[in-house]
């Protein structure tokens, strides 16, 4: 999984044009796109070398569902570029696809319970939520990422989206126009709290999945992944 991950990453910051990622320059800024692409392709395959060498052809399914979930997840982003229009629950479903998919498929491969995979499902969703409200609030210092890549990238997140409706600047900025003071407009709509009560409302869904196994460690999970600042 932490493999899949790595690779969707290193692809991922390859498609946003982010120049850090974990406090760090991304490995297409430092090496081309071309040695990103390919770096990326080797460590999706090097996931299923591990995973298939473990005769779990059950476990290989799991993950390989996720990681097809995942880039169409990135292809809907990629159709929802510059589109404030998009409605929340395209929004969602995008979020379904490229993150809370892995997130069920590691509780899957961990327990092969289908209401572990319910609570990894409803974590993903709260983490990219928070991670979307992070891209905007966030500081360099905290999430190793530069800030405002969303906006600059045309990409409709929840709380750009949100506040799109609101704000004629905010709106005409995330469909390609003119960025200047467009992200400090998006906290004046409110459109920061409504998100982060969506991702609230994911994190406490996904306590209601918790049967007694494991409960501290996992309940802590769903506060930890909606309060953090990194
Ligand atoms: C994360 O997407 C990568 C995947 C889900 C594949 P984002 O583009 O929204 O996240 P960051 O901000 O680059 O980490
Ligand atoms: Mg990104
Ligand atoms: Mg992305």
């Amino acid at each position: 999984v932490e493999l899949v991950h790595m690779a969707s990453l290193v692809h991922d910051d390859l498609i946003d044009r982010a120049a850090l990622r974990r406090g760090h320059a991304t490995a297409w800024r430092t090496h081309g796109s071309v040695g990103a692409r390919a770096t990326g392709d080797y460590l999706f395959a090097r996931a299923f070398s591990e995973l298939a060498a473990s005769d779990d052809a059950e476990g290989v399914q799991i993950l390989a569902d996720a990681a097809l979930a995942l880039v169409r997840g990135e292809a809907l982003q990629h159709a929802q570029t510059h589109r404030p229009e998009t409605t929340v629950d395209e929004y969602l479903h995008r979020c379904s696809l490229k993150t809370a998919e892995l997130f069920r498929a590691a509780c899957l491969l961990a327990g092969r319970d289908p209401r572990l995979g319910e609570f990894g499902r409803a974590l993903g969703m709260a983490f990219q939520i928070t991670d979307d409200i992070l891209d905007c609030t966030g500081s360099t210092f905290e999430t190793g990422k530069v800030a405002g890549n969303d906006l600059r990238e045309g990409t409709p997140t929840l709380p750009l989206l949100l506040a799109a409706r609101e704000d004629e600047v905010v709106r005409a900025a995330l469909a390609g126009g003119p960025l200047d003071g467009a992200l400090i407009r998006v906290a004046g709509t409110g459109a920061f709290d409504a998100a982060r009560e969506v991702a609230l409302r994911y994190a406490a869904e996904a306590r209601s999945h918790l049967d007694g196994r494991y409960r501290p460690e996992l309940e802590a999970l769903t506060h930890i992944v909606v309060e953090r600042r990194n």
